[in-house]
C-alpha cells in the first residue's frame, strides 16, 4: 500500500492523523524576565492545531537559566513556565493534534547580557563565531563547563523532560543540532577537551549519550526525537567533514538507547552534504529504519513524493507554517500556499 502524506502513522502507541509536522521555530515571544508562554502563543500552536497539523514540535525551551542565546524565549525549568505550558498542551490536544517540547541549551552562543551578568558555557573555551541574536554584540568566550556542571545540566535535562510529560507534552526532542551544546560537544572545533567528553568522536557523543540515558527515565522512547544537523550556527563555515561516520555513529548511539525517532535538520543552507550528493535524511536512511523526519526547503510537492518514495516516514515544514497556519487544509483541499516573508521581505513589498 502506498502512503501519503494524509495517512495516519504510529510510533509504538503514539498515533498521528497525517504524517504533516509543524517544524520547531523559535519566536521569540515568550515573557523575557519569567520564560512563561502566555494564552497568545497557546493560541498560535492552538490554530496550526485545528487545522490539522499531525504532529507540533515546539520552538526551542531552555532546560535552565543559562541556556538561553536571545530574548524572549521559553524555559520548561521553573514550577510556574510548567505551568504555563498547560495552557499550550491542553489547545493542542481539543484536536487531536499532537505535541512535542524541544528542549534546547545553546552554550556558547549567547552573552553575559542575556544570561544576567554570567557568561556562556562550552565544552571547550572557544568562542563562536557570529552575533547574539537581537542584541547584536559578537557572542562571547564561554566557561569550558567542569565535570560537575556537565552532570548537572544532564540532571537538568531530565528535570526539563520530566516538567515536560507534566505539562502535558506527548513526548520530547531532544535539540543536538545546529550548532548549539551538546552539538558543540560532538564538533571537534568546538570541543578540545581531553576528558571522557571529548577528543575521539565516540568521547564527543558521551554527552549526548548521557542525557538520551537520564530523558528516557521520565519519557517513554517512542516519544523521544533527536535532532541534528551537518551545519552549525555557531560557526558558519564549518560542516561534517565525514557525514557517513558521523551519520553512522549518531543512529549506533540512538539505536543502543532504542530511541525512535530521528529528525536530521539541513535548516536553510540547501540540501546536499559535503562529498555526498544526498540530502541528510537520505542518508540517515541508509542506517536508521525508525522513524525519520525530513525537513528543510521542502515544497508540498515534494514532501508528498518523499513520503510515497519511503525517503522518510514523516515531513516537517517550518516557514510554510508560519506563513499558513491552515497549511494542511489548503493541501488537502489544493489551495493557494502563501510564501513566507521575513520582516525585510515584507518591508519591501508595503
Ligand atoms: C523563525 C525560525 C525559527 C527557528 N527556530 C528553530 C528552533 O528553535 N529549533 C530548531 O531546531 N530549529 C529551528 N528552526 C529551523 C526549522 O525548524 C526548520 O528546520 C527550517 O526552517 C527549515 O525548514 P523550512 O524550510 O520548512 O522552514 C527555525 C527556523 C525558523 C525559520
Amino acid at each position: 500500500m502506498t502512503c501519503s502524506i494524509f495517512s495516519d502513522y504510529k510510533i509504538g502507541n503514539l498515533t498521528l492523523d497525517n504524517r504533516i509536522v509543524m517544524a520547531p521555530m523559535t519566536r521569540g515571544f515568550a515573557d523575557n524576565e519569567t520564560g512563561e508562554v502566555n494564552h497568545l502563543i497557546a493560541d498560535y500552536y492552538g490554530k496550526r492545531a485545528r487545522y490539522g497539523a499531525g504532529l507540533i514540535i515546539t520552538e526551542g525551551i531552555v532546560i535552565n537559566e543559562l541556556a538561553k542565546g536571545t530574548y524572549g524565549i521559553p524555559g520548561i525549568f521553573t514550577h510556574r513556565q510548567t505551568l504555563s505550558w498547560e495552557k499550550v498542551t491542553r489547545e493542542v490536544h481539543q484536536y487531536k493534534t499532537k505535541i512535542f517540547a524541544q528542549l534546547w541549551h545553546v552554550g556558547r552562543v549567547s552573552h553575559q547580557e542575556i544570561l544576567k551578568g554570567h557568561a556562556p558555557v562550552a565544552p571547550s573555551a572557544i568562542g563562536a563565531s557570529g552575533q547574539v541574536h537581537r542584541l547584536r554584540k559578537p557572542f562571547q568566550a564561554p566557561k569550558p563547563l567542569s565535570h560537575a556542571e556537565i552532570y548537572q545540566i544532564i540532571d537538568d535535562y531530565r528535570q526539563a523532560a520530566r516538567n515536560a510529560m507534566e505539562a502535558g507534552f506527548d513526548g520530547v526532542e531532544i535539540h543536538a543540532a545546529h550548532g548549539y551544546l551538546i552539538d558543540q560537544f560532538i564538533s571537534e572545533k568546538s570541543n578540545i577537551r581531553q576528558d571522557m567528553f571529548g577528543g575521539s568522536l565516540q568521547n564527543r557523543l558521551r554527552f549526548l549519550d548521557l542525557i538520551i540515558k537520564e530523558v528516557k527515565k521520565v519519557v517513554p522512547k517512542n516519544r523521544i526525537s533527536i535532532r541534528v544537523s551537518e551545519k552549525k550556527d555557531d560557526d558558519r563555515d564549518y560542516v561534517w567533514e565525514q557525514p557517513v561516520e558521523m551519520v553512522h555513529a549518531i543512529t549506533e548511539v540512538l539505536s543502543k538507547h532504542r530511541i525512535k525517532i530521528v529528525h536530521p535538520s539541513v535548516e536553510n543552507y540547501g540540501g546536499a552534504l559535503k562529498n555526498d550528493h544526498r540530502s541528510l535524511h537520505e542518508l540517515f536512511r541508509k542506517y536508521w529504519r525508525e522513524t525519520l523526519i525530513a525537513v528543510g526547503n521542502i515544497t508540498p510537492n515534494e514532501g508528498a513524493d518523499i513520503i510515497k518514495e519511503n525517503q522518510a516516514d514523516l515531513i516537517a515544514f517550518g516557514k510554510l507554517f508560519i506563513s499558513n497556519p491552515d497549511l494542511v487544509v489548503r493541501l488537502k483541499a489544493n489551495q493557494e500556499i502563501f510564501p513566507y516573508h521575513t520582516k525585510e521581505q515584507l518591508k519591501n513589498l508595503s
